[in-house]
């Protein structure tokens, strides 16, 4: 590492700065520039990157250092430049969860109504699944195109779903491994920028967050949450990007589907119209933001009509067909989705006690799944798109021993059966009526929040 001399070329000592957020003070622009840029080029070593994170973790930081924090994490690598792109793009990010695959009902939905759609999009992250996994499940999808043919995508057909390339905030690929290490990952600043460093580097001009809250959420108080989604409301604010925040529940998983081929199957099958539920209901209202904040609607009724109407006339199904298609894959999935992986293995279980669902361990279900297979253990680790689970169960449901508790796509019988027992141990039933959880509980917008709980 040659951190050193670079610093005492630029006369920096990388001790004061630690110095002054252990005291509590707020850093400079010029102070967080000399962080971002050598956790980006590795010129700073690990054990002063670590120790910056813990003061930052202990002592927090102002709406003004967060934001130039974000700003030079995003100029750490490539930033892209998406303004050749006709209209206001749209583009959404969830903070992660069990179950969530709102992007495939979304962007084609959003995009058939008019608004180009331009999604960068991760990677599963411990207990949560991630876009790009998912769309993999699709045979010879291709995410990782140009920046040029990204953008020439959605010229051409109005939506396109692509990878996060290496390039893209280096700054917080290192400090997000750091992070993991060092209990330094549960920081509202540190989460925030790092989400936000990403996003701009994507060159988003206009989105819309997706703040889960609850127990398979980043954050499981609510209140952390809004602080959370605030932060990053903020940060668009002081970076000239249009944004609207909101806080949704995840005290169990989205949708009733868990796993990378088989939540792909329950989005294509909302497109046609044949599912419904929290799934679909989050997905209108993030697709209505969309809509609103890329002008094609005026208001959140008329963008949630436009949406049904692209659903119930085939259109948002139409576009996504496109979208694959466009990338290499294989878009007969759209209308048979047993072409997507099938797991060896199918297990039906039946609930076991009699009474109504109280919770769900939600991080152990995205856990379980994760352990059949359809989430990494170790970055190089291989995902089977085949495994998962289906779970029809919800809170508040009344359940006896003729209820299907759970449908497990599982490799081998030994895996289903370990899976068995620990969703059994995941859900928690009460004799007596339960309240089911709240789908959305905020909305945070540049005029403030609307909370609904
Ligand atoms: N997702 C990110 O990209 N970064 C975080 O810190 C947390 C979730």
């Amino acid at each position: 590492m040659n951190g050193n001399k670079k610093f005492s070329d630029m006369s920096v000592d990388f001790a004061s700065i630690i110095r002054d957020k252990k005291l509590g003070r707020a850093l400079t622009k010029e102070q967080l520039r000399i962080f971002a840029d050598g956790a980006g080029s590795g010129s700073v070593p690990d054990y002063q990157l670590a120790s910056l994170l813990m003061a930052i973790r202990l002592n927090g930081m102002n709406a003004e250092e967060i934001t130039q924090l974000t700003l030079a994490m995003r100029d750490s690598g490539d930033v892209a430049d998406l303004s050749s792109i006709k209209g206001v793009t749209a583009d959404k990010h969830s903070t992660g969860g069990v179950g969530d695959n709102t992007s495939f009902i979304v962007a084609p939905l959003v995009s058939a109504c008019g608004a180009p759609v331009a999604m960068m999009s991760g990677r599963g992250l411990g207990h949560t699944g991630g876009t790009l996994d998912k769309l993999e499940a699709i045979n010879g999808f291709n995410a990782y195109p140009s920046i040029e043919e990204f953008i020439k995508q959605i010229n051409d057909i109005g939506v396109a779903i692509i990878g996060q390339s290496g390039e893209i905030a280096p700054a917080d690929k290192k400090l997000y491994a750091l992070r993991d290490v060092t209990s330094t990952v549960d920081s509202i600043p540190l989460i925030a920028s790092s989400i936000m460093s990403k996003k701009l580097a994507s060159g988003t001009k206009s989105l819309v967050l997706d703040v889960k809250t609850g127990s398979g959420a980043m954050m499981q108080r609510l209140d952390d949450s809004i602080a959370l989604a605030q932060t990053m409301v903020d940060i668009c604010k002081l970076s000239g990007v249009k944004v609207t925040a909101v806080v949704t529940d995840m005290n169990q998983p989205l949708g009733t589907y868990v796993g990378n081929g088989l939540e792909l199957k329950q989005s294509i099958d909302v497109l046609k119209g044949e599912s419904k539920g929290a799934l679909y209901e989050l997905s209108l209202l993030l697709g209505s933001y969309m809509l609103v904040q890329s002008e094609v609607a005026k208001d959140i009724d008329e963008a949630r009509k436009a949406l049904i109407n692209a659903l119930s006339s085939g259109a948002g199904l139409a576009k996504l067909k496109q979208m694959i298609e466009y990338q290499g894959g294989d878009s007969r999935v759209c209308d048979d989705t047993s072409l997507l992986p099938q797991a060896k293995v199918v297990r039906e279980i039946k609930a076991d006690t009699v009474g109504y669902v109280e919770s769900m361990d939600t991080v152990e279900l995205g856990l379980i799944a994760q352990s059949l297979g359809a989430g990494r253990q170790k970055i190089d680790d291989d995902v089977d798109y085949s495994v998962g689970y289906i779970l029809p169960v919800r809170i508040g449901d009344y359940i006896d021993r003729d209820t299907t508790l759970c449908v497990i796509h599982a490799r081998s019988e030994s895996d289903a059966i370990a899976c068995e027992n620990r969703i059994r141990k995941a859900i928690k039933t009460s004799p007596t009526p339960v309240k089911p959880p709240s789908l959305v509980y905020a909305v945070i917008t540049e005029q403030g929040v609307l909370r609904y709980n």
